[in-house]
């Protein structure tokens, strides 16, 4: 009987299950406003394994569930996708739900329930999953020990391991950065870190903030990027693309201007894209940040999650029209 080979991409995070209203704008504190409600699958971890099998990487997602409706969701979303995954049941906990508003420029606000997702332990994690990977992911949607012994595991099966730190906590241990080849934050996530790792040194830096970042030389951005200790760094910037920082220099790769209906879940479709671009590019990491930025635009053109990443077929058809 002939063998399945080892899946390529290993996601480790969460699964949630993604209840969306649109409004034309956001409420305030205290206002009520009619909007229209949709559900579906979601979780940063979930969509990005999504992204990366839909760009064409054998991918194995592994998350925590519950044991209720929205677990029979998950699985049977992995099944119509012919994706892997690995559902570890949690009988006492339900399976992860967001709240999410989009307003009528695409933009959003969540709410996470972990659930599940926050009871990922270690045990969940045998070092059979990760066999043969070469490319091991994981955000901070689990429990943050989840997430460490993921890129730990990763790194004993010889995988590059991703982290993208979202969303940014403040029981986040710098620590998990040492686990970390890559480590792909958004701005905002980007901002955190370097403002944790200042007040850890007890430097005397005044706090770094998202306008800042906006309006620095991408030479400065790089720099604090060098600060944080891991190999390849790549913020992403939205519309503007990404930096791309490494030991030896940095490089800045743009966004594709898209009409964005809805712009929840662009990030991790980002992240799955990059993780397939590595796999296919043999782990050159600009070529796999290109493929992330197609992902993402074609992502965002679309409502909702994981529902919204793009197929192979859609991004080769999209990369053709921009080269
Ligand atoms: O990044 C988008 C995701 O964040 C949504 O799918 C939601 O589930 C939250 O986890």
């Amino acid at each position: 009987m002939a063998t399945q080979p080892p899946p390529s991409v290993v996601v480790v995070g969460s699964y949630v299950q993604d209840l969306t209203w649109r409004c034309a704008t956001f409420p305030i504190a205290g206002q009520t406003t009619i909007g229209t409600f949709t559900t579906g699958p979601g979780g940063k971890g979930s969509n990005q394994a999504i992204a990366a099998g839909r760009a064409g990487a054998d991918t194995l997602f592994v998350g925590a569930v519950g044991t209720d409706a929205f677990a029979a969701v998950a699985e049977a979303f992995y099944r119509e996708n012919g994706i892997a995954a690995r559902f570890v049941p949690k009988p006492r906990h339900a399976t992860g739900t967001a709240a999410i508003l989009v307003n009528d420029e695409g933009q959003n606000e969540i709410v996470v329930a972990l659930g599940a997702n926050g009871v990922l332990a270690r045990a969940d994690l045998p070092p059979a999953l990760f066999a043969g990977a070469k490319v091991v992911v994981t955000q901070l949607e689990t429990s943050l020990a989840a997430a460490a012994h993921a890129l730990r595991s990763g790194r004993r099966a010889g995988a590059i391991t991703v982290l993208n730190p979202a969303p940014m906590r403040t029981d986040f241990d710098p620590a998990l950065l040492k686990l970390a080849d890559i480590l792909i934050p958004n701005e905002t996530e980007f901002v955190a870190l370097v403002n944790q790792l200042a007040s850890a040194a007890n430097s005397a830096d005044s706090i770094y903030t998202e306008a800042q970042l906006a309006a620095e030389p991408p030479a400065r951005t790089h720099a604090r990027a060098r600060e944080l200790g891991v190999p390849t760094v790549i913020v992403t910037l939205g519309k503007r693309g990404c930096l791309l920082s490494q030991a030896n220099g940095y490089s800045l790769i743009a966004g594709h201007r898209v009409k964005a209906v809805d712009t929840t879940g662009a990030g991790d479709a980002f992240v799955g894209g990059f993780a397939a671009g590595l796999v296919e590019h043999a782990g050159d990491v600009a070529a796999a940040a290109r493929l992330g930025q197609a992902v993402a635009a074609l992502s965002v053109t679309k409502p909702g999650t994981a529902p919204a990443m793009p197929w192979r077929r859609e991004v080769l058809k999209f990369l053709k029209t921009r080269a």
